[in-house]
């Protein structure tokens, strides 16, 4: 067996060697030319004067293109259409690409593209969540509601109430890897593209309609991604557009890459959110009716603003049952980078604001928080607290079993005591523990994405070229995916070569996003190999009077009855028969029912649990913070490969603690992004880790029929984070009975004023 093992990721050493190709990286044909975007330094407004002789004129220039020159379609947008590659005549964003340069040398396009001479009259920008709910400013004309019961009158009967608001900050990717494409003109118009891109199918879609070409006439190559996390869903389009057609234009190979500024500048990040609510419990802290309210802010492009904001929705339970419940979400348009995908697609936000609930309730009745979680959990075998709010039936809701056994590997009980005795004698720093949940939807909301194609080619020599859909960041795919395949041959991990993701291999695929590569990849290759396995057992069969399942494909032999073939020998021998040794693969998620503008149904095959202990300290005085400890105990079903399933929690884990704790963005009065560098914008640095940091997976079988009873595990853990801004949370509250009120991200100075409302000391306002 090649699945269920610890195997390293496949370019582990050349990821550390420096030899693992990016699309930077890649050898470019002589003559090739290089891009860089001029960008708009005003939020919104209409263009009076684009005078680019300047730029035309500087060195190494060989071409600059505005919205007018490009030759077909203006629209790097997912699906929307309402994203032009280059500017017309309004500017909708501080960063938008106002036009194009081609010049000699990546340097000389990016000094020639601040030459601009550019005149933009300003419009009234509107920037924030208040301009936007002032303005009406809006991507769907009427707030989606989903829910179910009479709120209005379950809150109004309920023993204890409480209201309150949380801002939510927004992420920037940080992917080390920035934005890259290259275009390799070939005969006849066509088109070659590499591009770090999440999405070839759609950069190959995207640069047809660019070109005028259909599809078939455009070739997109994916090796690897140096990280995605959802920003190279859709925002990789705008180069490989931008070099496709600087390409068809010169005739010369181009290249672009985003420099780390522009890229935060220019690119989509996760939405910021504001989640207010208003919820009715008992005095155990037992909801019987919650009213959320989800502003999300979209930015100036819809691109996926409105899945994000529907998954939001569909975690704003997480992992409690809500008897009476209504999800109100505004999608809110605003002159800002277009936010798009980040790691969890809305859900973290959507979870945050109830585990913001649950710490709310339990300051409000003295309790321990986790007391609260508890009374409100899910409950299966029969009782109607099973049901989601759209619908769905929580079938296997193993979260009190996993929570049990986390308690006691973290020491949970012993440990709260501890601190509240250790904060009863320290006046300044002040410890805090908090235990968060997470049950996460698997599968893309929109469900004919639910899809998947494999190609696998056996040689002559008994070698496997292997070919997916899926696109490779970082994760781990495809190792995972190799040693499906290994294992359905009965081979050596070295037979299986893992390939670059290649629409002229696997057409139509969909993003490598919402957790699914493995689940949908891995079940393509499956049946891609079991076609052609099954073609060798059959002539094995034949050839010993046996039954083809009699055949057994194990440690690179193959057996039946007496007889024991190398598996080579068998692949010649079919050769020989004039078999066919190659074979594509397709899988569809099965069973998938999802009305989004209802809110009904079954948008998920299942649901990847997990928890988190952390344990923090601030400083009261500065409001800085640590993380002292972290336990973790996360379900990916029977994991694939336990090592990079780990990899995965770990990652995600700090990226989620990162996202609600240190990481702001801040933009000034006229739209500009002040935090555009890693000087200003903080990602956790690995000193930032845990000092104790405890992973461990539940590791029992998925009671789905998935790809050897694995789960989806790339997204789901980022929302452990919570946990330490939930810990944040418990210790502020530590100072003072009033309620503290945390806002996220909880940075220094979030901590120090949630420190001050706690003790009532009134300069803590809520910014
Ligand atoms: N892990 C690494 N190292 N790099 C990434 O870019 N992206 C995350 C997650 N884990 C990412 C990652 C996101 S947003 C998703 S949707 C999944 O991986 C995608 O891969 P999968 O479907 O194979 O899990
Ligand atoms: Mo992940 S946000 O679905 O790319």
């Amino acid at each position: 067996m090649s699945v269920a093992k610890s195997l390293p990721h496949d370019a582990a050493r050349l990821h550390v060697t420096g030899e693992a190709r990016y699309t930077d990286d890649v050898p470019l044909p002589a003559g090739a030319l290089h891009l860089a975007f001029g960008i708009s330094d005003v939020a919104a407004g209409t263009i009076d004067r684009l005078d680019l002789a300047a730029v035309r004129a500087a060195e190494g220039v060989v071409a600059v293109l505005t919205a007018a020159d490009l030759p077909f379609a203006n629209d790097v947008s997912p699906s929307a259409h309402d994203e032009p590659l280059l500017a017309t005549d309004q500017v909708h964003y501080l960063g938008q690409p106002l036009f194009l340069v081609v010049a000699t040398s990546h340097l000389a396009a990016r000094r020639a593209a601040r030459l601009g001479d550019v005149a933009i009259t300003g419009h009234k920008a509107i920037l924030s969540i208040d301009d936007a709910i002032a303005e009406d400013s809006r991507f769907e004309e009427v707030p989606r509601i989903y829910g179910r019961g009479d709120v209005a009158a379950d809150l109004k009967e309920a023993p204890q109430r409480i209201q309150g608001t949380l801002k939510i900050g927004g992420q920037e990717h940080f992917y080390l890897e920035g934005q890259a494409a290259v275009a390799l003109p070939l005969e006849g118009g066509d088109m070659h593209i590499l591009s770090s891109t999440q999405h070839p199918t759609e950069i190959q879609h995207k640069v047809a309609d660019a070109l005028g070409v259909p599809m078939h006439s455009v070739r997109v190559e994916t090796r690897r991604m140096g990280g995605g996390f959802g920003g190279k869903e859709s925002q990789g389009n705008a180069l490989a557009v931008a070099c496709a057609v600087a390409a068809r234009l010169t005739g010369h190979p181009c290249k672009m890459r985003y420099d780390r500024d522009d890229d935060m500048i220019i690119t989509g990040k996760r939405h910021d959110f504001r989640i207010a609510y208003d919820v009715g419990f008992d005095d155990s802290g037992r909801i019987s009716a919650i009213d959320f309210t989800h502003w999300a802010r979209c930015g100036w492009a819809q691109d996926l603003s409105l899945p994000v904001a529907d998954r939001a929705m569909l975690h704003a339970d997480n992992a409690y049952f809500l008897p009476a419940v209504r999800i109100t979400s505004h999608r809110l348009k605003t002159n800002t980078q277009s936010a798009t995908a980040f790691r969890g697609f809305g859900g973290p936000q959507g979870m945050v604001g109830i585990e913001r609930v649950m710490d709310h309730i339990a300051a409000h009745l003295g309790l321990d928080p986790l007391k609260v979680r508890r009374a409100n959990f899910y409950e299966t075998g029969g009782s109607a607290r099973d049901r989601t709010p759209y619908g769905q039936a929580v079938t296997d809701f193993i979260l009190p079993d996993m929570i049990r056994d986390l308690l006691t590997s973290s020491d949970y009980a012993a440990r709260r005591e501890a601190i509240a005795a250790w904060n009863a004698s320290s006046p300044v720093l002040k410890k805090g523990i908090a235990l968060t949940p997470v049950k996460f939807g698997i599968s893309f909301t929109l469900t004919h994405l639910n899809q998947a194609g494999a190609l696998v080619h056996v040689y002559q020599d008994g070698s496997v070229h292997l070919n997916h859909g899926g696109t490779e960041m970082g994760q781990g795919l495809f190792q995972k995916v190799a040693q499906v395949a290994a294992d359905r041959f009965g081979v050596e991990m070295s037979a299986v070569k893992i390939t670059a993701t290649d629409t002229g291999k696997v057409p139509n695929t969909s993003a490598t996003a919402a957790s699914s590569g493995s689940d949908l990849n891995g079940m393509a290759v499956m049946a891609a190999c079991d076609t052609i396995r099954d073609r060798l057992a059959k002539m094995l069969a034949e050839r010993h009077q046996a039954d083809p399942s009699d055949v057994v494909f194990v440690d690179g032999q193959v057996t039946v009855g007496q007889a024991s073939v190398p598996f080579a020998d068998v692949v010649k021998m079919a050769y020989e028969a004039r078999i066919s040794l190659s074979s594509t693969g397709f899988y569809k998620t099965p069973g998938l029912a999802w009305d989004r503008i209802r809110g009904e149904g079954k948008p998920f095959f299942y649901f990847a649990y997990g928890a988190a202990v952390t344990e923090v300290v601030i400083d009261t005085l500065t409001g800085e913070n640590r993380i002292l400890r972290a336990d973790l105990l996360h379900d990916a079903g029977a994991s694939l490969n336990p090592d990079l399933d780990i990899g995965q929690i770990e990652g995600g884990y700090v990226q989620g603690a990162g996202w609600l704790t240190t990481e702001e963005l801040v933009w000034d009065d006229q739209g500009g992004l002040r935090t555009h560098a890693p000087s200003t914008y903080k990602i956790p640095a690995c000193s930032d880790r845990p000092d104790v940091f405890n992973v461990r997976l539940w590791n029992a079988p998925n009671s789905e029929e998935t790809i050897y009873r694995s789960k989806a595990v790339g997204e789901p853990p980022l929302m452990l984070g919570i946990s330490a801004w939930s810990a944040l949370a418990d210790a502020v509250q530590s100072c003072g009975n009033n309620y503290a009120d945390l806002q996220a991200p909880a940075t220094a100075e979030a901590v120090l004023k949630a420190v001050a409302r706690a003790r009532g000391k009134g300069q803590g306002d809520v910014v």
